[in-house]
């Protein structure tokens, strides 16, 4: 515990140890059940809405009862986790997932869909929980960030996927294969979080150091790597409180806890999710006709997701701050572009309708580099060891929240600013998050959790807990 000095050179890259990525990945899995169903939705609604001759309200309700579920699933994500392990709490989210895509299939009334919605949005909440805390405890400091980034990979491979689907599948209005097809990856998710190791950080934190150390073992290049690394963990279990009580007491815990919070509300804040939602609507302002409007909406999930590859290859090389800073500039210019554009009337011109186009990827293209992993990385990264579960249901507790709030105060921001002044809006808070991350975001590339937590605790300011 003394010995934290003997710990491996953080710039010295460690070869990656094939399981360590493997089990990193299986749990990143749950990235693609958070992606699909918050990409689904949106085609198979028009059909529902048919078949159910559901009201404007009953579909608000369709809609948001997965949003609700996923911030209720994420509040006790938390103590799931921590009594039975980030494993078990992987395997449960993935039953809860496919029991609710079965009920969404054979849902008769609007009633049982909602109820079969927000059962995927519990399963979702857990996911989104606890598959980042688990990667962050797996990986070893080298790989973490690029780890972390596989989980917002498969995130956005779920929505590009479900956009897809909902593509081929609205030639036949089979919004049941919609909904259901999603139980195939719930599959495959459930059978390999069977697979997983438990978590060592976890397995130290319940006082089982013996199976914290064989499991570290096997993730990492060496029995000396591991040793080490569990004689760090000892030193952050030093500190007696947790969750809670830890908050209420401890002021360095509130910090990070209060980042936590913050980082989440910027990321749903960029705008993204407008987007998301409505990326058919806004090609339709953009004079796409109806297939233009449905494939326009896959390519921005393509984008989404192949920007999403300059994240995991460069995160842990060029680090968490630049990338966000970055990220932040090309969304406000993004932003506002098309506030530019729309004020002009972007449909008015062939030319304005493909610059439309143009800076909505280029909006995407920040996003998807910058805050839709990094967020999620620096979120699993900041917390202690023994306030880690609380810490982090906040921030994902806050991510599905602020999602819910986006996505209800779009419609009403269009209707009251204008087209133009809300992307104007949206393009100030892009610019304002470059401030934010200069004040407060730490840089945490290629420092172990452990060290992140000292500095933390030694009241260190937050942007320099890195350093
Ligand atoms: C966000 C989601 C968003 C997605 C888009 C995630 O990081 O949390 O709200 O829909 O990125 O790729």
């Amino acid at each position: 515990m003394s010995n934290v000095t003997t710990r491996t050179e953080p710039d010295k890259q460690m070869p990656l140890v094939g399981k360590m990525m493997l089990a990193a990945v299986l749990a990143a899995v749950a990235g693609l059940m958070f992606g699909l169903d918050i990409g689904v939705i949106s085609g198979a609604l028009k059909f529902i809405a048919q078949e159910f001759k559901a009201s404007d309200a009953e579909q608000e309700q369709i809609v948001s009862s997965m949003m609700l579920g996923a911030a209720l699933g994420a509040l006790f994500a938390g103590q799931l986790s921590f009594r039975f392990g980030r494993k078990k709490a992987l395997v449960l989210s993935a039953i809860l997932f496919m029991l609710g895509a079965l009920f969404c299939v054979i849902a008769q009334s609007v009633a049982v869909l909602v109820v079969a919605r927000a059962l995927l949005g519990l399963a979702i909440g857990i996911a989104s929980f606890v598959a980042p805390l688990y990667i962050s405890e797996v990986a070893d400091e080298q790989h973490r960030g690029g780890l972390i980034s596989v989980y917002q990979l498969m995130i956005t491979i779920g929505i590009l996927l479900a956009f897809i689907s909902d593509a081929l599948f609205s030639y036949s209005g089979a919004w049941r294969w919609m909904l259901g097809i999603v139980a195939i990856p719930g599959a495959v998710f459930l059978i390999g979080s069977l697979f997983l190791p438990d978590s060592p950080r976890w397995l130290m934190l319940r006082g089982r150091p013996d199976e914290a150390l064989e499991t570290l073992a096997a993730l990492r290049p060496s029995r000396n790597a591991a040793e080490a690394e569990i004689r760090e963990i000892e030193g952050s279990l030093d500190h007696k409180q947790r969750g809670l009580a830890m908050f209420r007491e401890n002021p360095n815990f509130r910090r990070s806890v209060m980042l936590g919070i913050g980082l989440q509300i910027v990321q749903q804040l960029t705008g993204i999710n407008v987007v998301m939602y409505y990326a058919p609507r806004i090609f339709e302002v953009a004079g796409f006709g109806q297939d233009g409007q449905m494939w326009g909406t896959a390519v921005v999930g393509l984008v989404n997701m192949l920007a999403t590859f300059i994240a995991i290859s460069f995160v842990d090389r060029w680090g968490r701050r630049p990338m966000l800073i970055a990220g932040f500039i090309i969304m406000a210019t993004g932003m506002g572009a098309l506030a530019v554009l729309l004020s002009f009337g972007a449909g008015s011109s062939v030319m304005m309708h493909y610059l439309a186009v143009a800076v909505l990827l280029l909006f995407i293209t920040g996003f998807a580099f910058s805050a839709g992993p990094l967020i999620w990385v620096l979120c699993a990264e900041v917390q202690p060891l023994q306030g880690r579960d609380f810490g982090i249901t906040c921030s994902t507790v806050t991510n599905w929240v602020a999602n819910w709030v986006v996505g209800m105060t779009f419609l009403t921001l269009l209707g009251t600013l204008g087209a133009s002044h809300t992307f104007w809006l949206y393009a100030a808070l892009n610019a304002a998050f470059i401030l934010v991350t200069l004040a407060f975001v730490p840089e945490t590339r290629g420092v172990s959790l452990e060290s992140l937590e000292q500095k933390l605790n030694r009241g260190v300011r937050l942007r320099d807990i890195g350093r």
